[in-house]
C-alpha cells in the first residue's frame, strides 16, 4: 500500500519535473519532422540533377540536405536532453521529378521560408508557454533561416541574370558547383577555428 502511494508520488513529482511542457514537445517534435522532409526532399532534388547531368547542382543539394538532417539531429537531440521524447518521424515521398532546375531551387526557396514562418510560431508558443530556454535554443535556427533564405534569393538572382540562352543550364550549373565550394571551405574554416 505505502510503495503504491510512493510510485504514485513519484510518478507526480517526475511529470512536474520535466522541463518541457506537452505543447512545446509537439511542436519540436513536428519541426523534427518539417526538417527531415527536407532533407529527403533535397536528397531527390539532387538525384534529379545528377540525372540530368548537372552535377554542380547535385553536390549542391546533397550538401543541403546533409545539413537539413543536421537541423533536425539538433532538435531530436535537444528534446532528449529536456527530458522530452523526440520523435523519428514518417517522412513522406518526395517528387521524383522536377520541371527545370530553376524551378526546382524555387521550390528549395519556398521550402525555406516555409521552414523560417514554423520556426517563427515556435518562438512564439515559446514566449506563450514561457519556456525561455527553448526560446534561446531556437535563436540558432532563426539565424539559420535568414542565411539560407538569403542564400537561395541570391541564387535565383543569378539565374535571372544568366537568363534563358543555349547554354543557361551549364552557367546555372557552374554557378552552383562554385557556391558549393565555397561554402565546403567555409564550413572546413568553421571545423579549424572549433578544433
Ligand atoms: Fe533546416
Ligand atoms: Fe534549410
Amino acid at each position: 500500500m505505502h510503495l503504491v502511494l510512493f510510485n504514485s508520488i513519484n510518478l507526480i513529482t517526475n511529470k512536474k519535473n520535466q522541463m518541457v511542457s506537452k505543447k512545446i514537445e509537439k511542436a519540436l517534435n513536428d519541426q523534427i519532422a518539417l526538417e527531415a522532409y527536407a532533407s529527403f526532399l533535397y536528397l531527390s532534388m539532387a538525384s534529379w540533377c545528377d540525372q540530368q547531368g548537372l552535377e554542380g547542382t547535385s553536390k549542391f543539394m546533397h550538401r543541403q540536405s546533409t545539413e537539413e538532417l543536421s537541423h533536425m539531429m539538433r532538435i531530436f537531440h535537444y528534446l532528449s536532453e529536456i527530458d522530452g521524447h523526440a520523435i523519428s518521424p514518417a517522412i513522406k515521398q518526395a517528387p521524383l521529378t522536377y520541371k527545370s532546375v530553376r524551378e526546382l531551387l524555387t521550390q528549395v526557396y519556398k521550402h525555406e521560408q516555409k521552414v523560417t514562418t514554423s520556426i517563427h510560431k515556435l518562438v512564439n508558443l515559446c514566449n506563450k508557454e514561457n519556456d525561455y530556454t527553448t526560446l534561446h535554443f531556437l535563436q540558432w535556427y532563426i539565424d539559420e533561416q535568414r542565411e539560407e533564405e538569403a542564400l537561395m534569393r541570391g541564387i535565383l538572382d543569378r539565374i535571372k541574370l544568366i537568363g534563358n540562352g543555349p547554354q543557361s543550364l551549364y552557367f546555372i550549373d557552374k554557378e552552383l558547383e562554385k557556391i558549393n565550394q565555397a561554402q565546403a571551405a567555409m564550413e572546413a574554416a568553421e571545423a579549424d577555428a572549433g578544433a
